[in-house]
């Protein structure tokens, strides 16, 4: 067991098969009797839900960059204070589907906000919690877009020209901080993926 609480997110572009996987790796742990927490972003509290209900519907095109930005870490705030930051003084795993990473790119490199206000803004919304692991799905773009099927939300309808340039962003992450965000390539098969992963956690764990 960790002698303190471990942070663990999942990050990658639409339909990449994180949100499979961090199920997966959520009932795994379980399994093994750890205290773990499972959430996403935005979303993870009844303030958060609803903050996700106007960023992802598309009536809300007149949602400016800017308006987009805010909600995203006012949604983030919220659940930090409220479930994330207590559970890791509690000692908890925390699994989070999404976080500050994914405003650095789909806001950041994908809309062109600066990236080191972002950065700054994130420092407030989160009190300075960030992911001991992060589990970067990589899966070709283009099959992925395709899986989303004729009902997208706001920020799946984006053009692809934009969901290349949250891709990219996600690598340029990845190559700079290669000690936190472990990029693991989509296989065939969701076990050997999920066997990865499990790699990556199992080492977190043993190093507490
Ligand atoms: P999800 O569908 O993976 O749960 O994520 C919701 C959508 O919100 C997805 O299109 C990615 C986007 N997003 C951002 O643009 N910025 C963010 O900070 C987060 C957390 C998600």
């Amino acid at each position: 067991m960790p002698k303190r609480g471990l942070f663990i997110t999942f990050e990658g572009p639409e339909s990449c098969g994180k949100s499979t996987q961090a199920r997966l790796l959520y009932a795994y742990l379980r399994k093994r009797g750890l205290p773990v927490v499972f959430l996403r972003e935005p979303g993870g509290t009844p303030v958060s839900e609803k903050i996700r209900k106007i960023l992802l519907s598309k009536k809300n095109s007149a949602l400016t960059a800017a308006a987009e930005l805010f909600l995203y870490m006012a949604s983030r705030a919220q659940v930090v204070e409220q479930v994330i930051a207590p559970a890791l003084r509690r000692k908890k795993i925390v699994l989070c589907d999404r976080f500050l990473d994914s405003t650095i790119v789909y806001q950041g490199y994908g809309l062109g906000i600066d990236i080191a206000l972002i950065q700054r803004m994130g420092v407030f919304a989160t009190g300075g919690i960030a992911p001991d692991l992060t589990i970067l799905l990589d899966a070709p773009l283009k099959a992925s877009l395709a899986k989303i099927g004729s009902v997208k939300d706001r920020i799946e309808l984006r053009s692809l020209a934009y969901h290349q340039r949250v891709k990219t962003g996600y690598f340029r992450l990845a190559r700079r901080q290669p000690g936190r965000i472990k990029i693991v390539r989509l296989a065939q098969d969701k076990a050997q993926t999920q066997a990865v992963i499990r790699g990556h956690v199992d080492r977190l764990l043993k190093k507490g």
